[in-house]
């Protein structure tokens, strides 16, 4: 039977709950991590605890649970489910307190972790994408639970037929509601410098280090909105997504409108990665 875990303890779903004054549920006072795991093997565990200490560190928690444990919890998660790709959610808020913003006041975090099965819906194939403003706050380096701008944005690409948003401030893309961008405009590879603009994404710089070790032409580079409409790919990456072309962005065709050819041949060396990684 498939097992979530909560503040120490393995139970069915049904029987885990919290309490309405964890201040995740009052002021989503929490951050998260979504880890992939592959072939039963979770996938860059240590990329993924540093980020999530930063991300503790910024909103002034400490981690409740050592990198061990988690491991050693993430691992019993798998081992109740089937599937040989799943994907860990990982949240951690700052615990019940009376409703009052004040931090201080909290002092027990809420730890609940579950993994679910990894369904691919054919995003190789390619997806369409729109732009939109980027409505989100100034922090968006920190991955916090707070995803109600995220929950629009994507809600305004699907009311426009499309799978992502791609998010633009002052002229320059960011990255998606939900995923990290890279183009292939004029024979280089662009995608855009981490800053609190952006969540340093784990696949993000998993395939900043294929291209580098390939040789593939790379420039950590801001993207304007002119450089994006004249790309002759744009690719999304995400933990559960790998790397997804955009065959579409506002209604025109990207390149052909089909995955492109160093999408094709990117997309081989990180399976690649991926199959000596988790064997
Ligand atoms: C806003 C945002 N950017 C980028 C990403 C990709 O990050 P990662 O590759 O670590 O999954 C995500 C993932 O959910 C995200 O929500």
């Amino acid at each position: 039977m498939s097992l979530v875990y909560l503040n120490g303890e393995f139970k069915p779903i049904e029987e885990a709950s919290v309490n309405v004054l964890d201040r995740g549920f009052i002021f989503g006072d929490g951050i998260y991590e979504v880890i992939p795991v592959f072939n039963r093997k979770i996938f860059r565990f240590d990329e993924h605890m540093r980020r999530l200490e930063t991300s503790l560190n910024k909103i002034y928690m400490k981690s409740p649970v050592s990198s061990k444990e988690l491991f050693s919890i993430f691992e019993q998660l798998i081992n109740s489910m089937e599937e040989y790709d799943q994907s860990i959610y990982l949240h951690i808020t700052r615990g019940v307190s009376d409703r009052d913003h004040d931090i201080s006041i909290a002092n027990e975090p809420t730890v609940f972790a579950m993994s679910r099965p990894i369904r691919k819906n054919n995003l190789y194939l390619g997806v369409k994408a729109i732009t939109h403003d980027d409505i989100r706050w100034q922090y968006c380096d920190i991955k916090a639970t707070t995803l109600l701008s995220s929950v629009l944005l994507r809600h305004k690409a699907k009311e426009e037929g499309s799978r992502e948003a791609i998010l633009v401030r002052d002229g320059f893309v960011t990255e998606g509601a939900a995923s990290n961008i890279f183009i292939h405009l004029d024979d280089k590879i662009y995608t855009p410098p981490k800053t609190n603009h952006v969540l340093p994404g784990i696949t993000r710089d998993l395939l900043i280090e294929i291209l580098l070790d390939y040789k593939i032409p790379l420039k950590e580079e801001a993207i304007s909105v002119d450089m994006l409409s004249s790309a002759s790919e744009i690719w999304l990456t995400s933990s559960t997504w790998e790397i997804v072309p955009v065959v579409e962005l506002n209604g025109n065709l990207v390149g052909e409108g089909n995955p492109g050819p160093l999408w094709k041949e990117v997309n081989i060396l990180y399976q690649e990665f991926k199959r000596n990684y988790c064997n």
